[in-house]
């Protein structure tokens, strides 16, 4: 696999990860408050501004937990926090604030894949290097980022299309398909591999739109799709959440979600594992959103001068109703 490294040639680049090293050997935690370094010294520090895409979904929120957990004050990161509420223009400011101020490195998790070179330019021409989380961007700057560390998101729509081949092949299933947000890398990418693998069997996609990730957006397509179709076999919805604003839409047109009308969802999220164990859906690909600890490695190591990993894909499991029941009292998020 290709490996990058980020050379930081500044003097103050150094002398942060010297005094994070000396820092480790203090019983102090380390001082964010920029000041004269009485009390741990600020230089020690890695400041990180990180945009995150929105508060969506369940996933999202665990997503955010995680990432705040791991790059925290104690573990040598001062993190700028920002949440673009779903909108590009909002990351792009936030990111270019970030660039302003001078931080250590930027990372974010892009709502859609294109339309980021002049920002990501920007970043690399002020020597701040880029870690992307979660979702990729298609880009013709040269690179861009360090690393991207998140699922495979055509192989999680793939195995959803999979075990709906081998549970329903030959029965002519009609598909209706829940996206996720318009342009964003997981809607495109769950679309194309659910498409490839449902290829050649007789289930049939016959409407799809998009519910841009949220419980809201998932019920209002799905009183569409019922109001439209009266013949809808199977729901794929590319999150939880809308599975479970589907479910919701289900019941209220008086049928039963899991039985009359089966859903695959992707996620994992209790909420949805809940729907799962209960019945309502019949099978969830895991998209796991713990991130956290392999941001907090990879931005250590880049500042650090070392070798990371261009790409790190987050290991997903996948659960029927029968594993959601055994999973569901350890599920963290
Ligand atoms: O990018 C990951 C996706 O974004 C999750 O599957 C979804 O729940 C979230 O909003």
């Amino acid at each position: 696999m290709a490996r990058h490294t980020f050379a930081r040639t500044t003097l103050a680049a150094l002398s942060a990860v010297t005094l994070l090293a000396l820092g480790a050997c203090s019983s102090e935690p380390p001082s964010s408050d920029g000041g004269d370094g009485a009390e741990g010294g600020g230089d020690e520090l890695i400041s990180v501004g990180f945009s995150q895409v929105g508060a969506e979904s369940g996933w999202r929120s665990a997503n955010t937990m995680s990432i705040k957990d791991a790059l925290t004050e104690e573990n040598g990161f001062e993190l700028s926090f920002s949440d673009a509420q779903q909108k590009q223009e909002n990351q792009i400011s936030a990111i270019r604030n970030y660039i302003a101020q001078g931080v250590d490195v930027i990372a974010f998790s892009p709502v859609v894949e294109t339309g980021w070179d002049a920002v990501l330019e920007e970043a690399k021409g002020a020597g701040i290097p880029v870690v992307l989380t979660d979702r990729a961007v298609e880009t013709t700057v040269e690179d861009a980022y360090v690393s991207f560390i998140g699922s495979d998101f055509v192989e999680e729509g793939a195995r959803s299309g999979e075990w709906a081949v081998e549970q329903y092949d030959g029965e002519g299933y009609k598909v209706v398909e829940l996206q996720g947000t318009t342009g964003s890398a997981p809607a495109i990418d769950r679309q194309q591999g659910f498409a490839d693998a449902i290829e050649g069997s007789d289930l049939e996609v016959i409407d799809s739109q998009t519910g841009d990730f949220t419980r809201d957006g998932g019920k209002k397509v799905m009183e569409g799709f019922l109001t439209a179709h009266d013949d809808i076999d199977l729901v794929f919805a590319h999150n939880d959440d809308m599975g479970l604003g589907a479910v919701e839409a289900i019941e209220a047109a008086g049928m039963t979600p899991g039985e009359d009308i089966k859903i695959i969802t992707i996620d994992g999220v209790k909420d949805g594992m809940a729907a799962l164990a209960e019945g309502k859906f019949n099978y969830i690909v895991e998209c796991n959103p713990l991130l956290g600890p392999d941001l907090a490695e990879v931005i250590q190591k880049t500042v650090a001068g070392e070798d990371v990993e261009e790409r790190i894909v987050t290991q997903d499991e996948a659960f029927d109703q029968e594993g959601a029941k055994e999973a569901l009292p350890d599920r963290q998020y």
